[in-house]
């Protein structure tokens, strides 16, 4: 099969497009799926770089991808819940990967059926972004209506899921943003916008009851100053630290996503329901992988980048 695979650690130009790659074995409680689309995640390029070499100490070649969509072709014999046929959309196991190809193996427990209503390239631009989104404010932080969160990178992938989940729980939500960014947002539901280009957030926004920060370094550093006593700093990108938290009498934590089909499939029943948007920017090609990530790791992509996979010729 066609994948998109790194024999070593670097940058874009590892990403080799082999023609006669194996296709993965499908396990007994796994799906073999034909990819349609590929969602392209910061982790992605993360990964590739080598900077979670030590997390994920994977054998070369790699194939990187986490997030994916397309059909079933087979299943495991302990799957019952997925047939051949069925139009599904995953994120595939961490120590796994494997999206930037023409086949997939993934735990059935990690997908869940793709609405009619949204395409394939929408579908595989939700997993990573739209399950943290939801493990931070509906599993960790369980927000309530009429709760104050602030959610940075609102204009972001993981911020624009972060939105629409906090407004859907009746949240009062405040985000950063800029440029077109910011009527993004506000077409979301936010109702504080911040440019972050033009004014201070921590001088906007005080007494929060959730920060959502999704760009650790000095934004982490910031948001402590807007949480009331009690409040909880939620980090995707850096793991905020505990001590610093119990010191002004505040919670922290750090999300980890991981592939639930049973959250996928709420998020599937929100998009499908039109509760839950997903910007589409770039589009590229499967053999196109590297330029994607170039333009991922300029920080100028707009709206989630995604692969278009061919099925192969019969
Ligand atoms: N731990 C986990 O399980 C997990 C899961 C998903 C994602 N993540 C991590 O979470 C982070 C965000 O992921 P993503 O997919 O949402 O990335 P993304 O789509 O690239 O979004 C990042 C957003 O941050 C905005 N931004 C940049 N500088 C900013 C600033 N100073 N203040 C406010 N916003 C700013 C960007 O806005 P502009 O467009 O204006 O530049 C962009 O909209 C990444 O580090 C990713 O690796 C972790």
């Amino acid at each position: 099969m066609r994948a998109i695979q790194i024999d070593a650690y670097g940058d874009a130009s590892q990403l080799q497009l082999k023609e006669d790659a194996p296709i993965p074995l499908c396990g007994d409680e796994d799906l073999l799926v034909s990819l349609v689309a590929a969602g392209v995640n910061p982790v992605d390029w993360k990964m590739r770089s080598g900077a979670m070499a030590q997390m994920l100490n994977k054998p070369f070649p790699i194939t990187l991808g986490w997030d994916g969509a397309g059909v079933v072709i087979a299943v495991g014999r302990k799957v019952t819940q997925f047939k051949a046929g069925d139009e599904v959309f995953f994120y595939a196991e961490f120590a796994r990967g494997g999206c930037y190809a023409q086949f997939v193996a993934v735990a059935a427990s990690q997908a869940a059926r793709k609405p009619s209503s949204l395409t394939f390239a929408t579908a595989a631009a939700m997993p990573t972004p739209c399950q943290a989104a939801w493990t931070a404010l509906i599993e960790i932080a369980q927000l309530q209506a009429g709760q104050q969160v602030l959610i940075h990178g609102g204009a972001g992938a993981v911020g624009s899921a972060a939105i629409q989940l906090a407004r859907w729980r009746g949240a009062e939500v405040s985000t950063t943003a800029t440029a077109a960014g910011l009527d993004w947002v506000r077409s979301l539901g936010a109702q504080t916008v911040i440019d972050y280009r033009e004014q201070k957030f921590q001088e906007q926004v005080r007494e929060m009851d959730v920060v959502l920060d999704t760009l650790g370094g000095a934004t982490q550093e910031a948001s402590w100053a807007t949480l009331k006593r009690g409040g909880l700093l939620i980090s995707t990108t850096e793991p905020p630290s505990q001590e610093r938290a119990a010191s002004l009498g505040l919670q922290a934590r750090f999300v980890f996503t991981q592939g639930r089909g049973e959250v996928l499939q709420s998020l599937a029943d929100l998009a499908g329901s039109g509760q839950l948007r997903v910007q589409i920017g770039q589009e590229f090609a499967l053999a196109d992988a590297a330029l994607a990530h170039r333009l991922g790791e300029s920080g100028k992509a707009k709206g989630k980048m995604v692969l278009h996979i061919d099925p192969p010729h019969p």
